[in-house]
């Protein structure tokens, strides 16, 4: 069982839905501290909180869910946090994929995994392949992974591409996005950073390009169902423009809402 249920909490069906979430699941380590625990303990509390998230997400019929579990700079933490880190990544993945399946969750690895260990990048191929042909909740988990790192990726292959045959001409946005990370699912459109920082930390750097950015000082360990529904909520409260004007919004709604009314005669 993933989480808990709670029938009291507040019916989402008529907000509008994020169809893709993308977390920065910080503040495990001050939660450890300021409960003068080892920084483990706060990393393992996390999984808690993740696991809700899922549960929450796949509920809200949430197409895709991406967290940062490990960036392409948190190799430069102490040795021991590190090697906690990459034994809780295998023994979390081996202990939730099976109940991640039953759940019909697809579950992906972003990131560069050959840095892992073999045991690790094992874990990681198996979860992949035992859940890739489910159909509920996309549930993108990077790890090592840098938005930085996608970028440089993303060209090199562009550059193979080239050198096939293409034409550099032929290099542009949708070239470019193709070979990025997430690229075959809408990109995010909420991203959440726990823990009060308010910033980015070489997460999805192309993909966040419009997504709607949220900031909230709970430490990952705390993050609850009610944290979850006041993200949606204050989603849904958010105009997107994609650079054109309110009034263009408003008249394109009230033409799709006109468009609508008129199939439903
Ligand atoms: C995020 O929590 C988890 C990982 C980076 C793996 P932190 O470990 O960064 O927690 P704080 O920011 O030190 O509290
Ligand atoms: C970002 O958190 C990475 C993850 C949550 C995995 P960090 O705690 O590593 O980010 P910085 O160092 O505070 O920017
Ligand atoms: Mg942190």
């Amino acid at each position: 069982m993933i989480g808990n249920s709670d029938s009291n909490r507040p019916d989402n069906s008529s907000l509008q839905l994020p169809r893709h979430i993308a977390v920065v699941m910080d503040g495990n380590g001050r939660w450890a501290n300021k409960r003068h625990l080892p920084r483990a303990a706060g990393h393992k509390a996390g999984v808690n909180a993740t696991r809700k998230i899922v549960e929450n997400c796949a509920k809200s019929r949430i197409e895709a869910l991406t967290i940062f579990a490990f960036s392409s700079e948190n190799w430069n933490r102490p040795k021991d946090e590190v090697s906690s880190l990459m034994s809780l990544f295998i023994t979390t993945i081996t202990a939730e994929v099976k109940k991640l399946h039953k759940k019909n969750v697809r579950v992906r690895f972003i990131g560069d995994r050959l840095r892992f260990s073999a045991k690790l990048q094992d874990s990681i191929n198996n979860s992949e392949a035992l859940t890739e042909n489910n159909t509920g909740l996309t549930l993108n988990i990077a790890a090592n992974y840098g938005g930085r790192w996608d970028i440089v990726n993303a060209c090199q292959q562009l550059l193979i591409a080239v050198q096939e045959g293409g034409r550099p001409a032929e290099i542009d946005e949708a070239a470019l996005n193709s070979f990025m990370a997430l690229s075959d699912i809408p990109q995010p459109d909420l991203f959440i950073r726990t823990g009060g920082e308010q910033r980015i930390s070489n997460f999805l750097l192309w993909q966040l390009a419009y997504a709607e950015l949220y900031f909230v000082d709970t430490l990952w360990p705390d993050f609850s169902d009610d944290d979850f529904d006041a993200a949606l909520d204050w989603f849904s409260g958010r105009q997107r423009r994609f650079g054109k004007t309110g009034q263009q919004i408003q008249q394109e709604r009230g033409q799709q809402q006109a468009d609508s009314s008129s199939v439903a005669q």
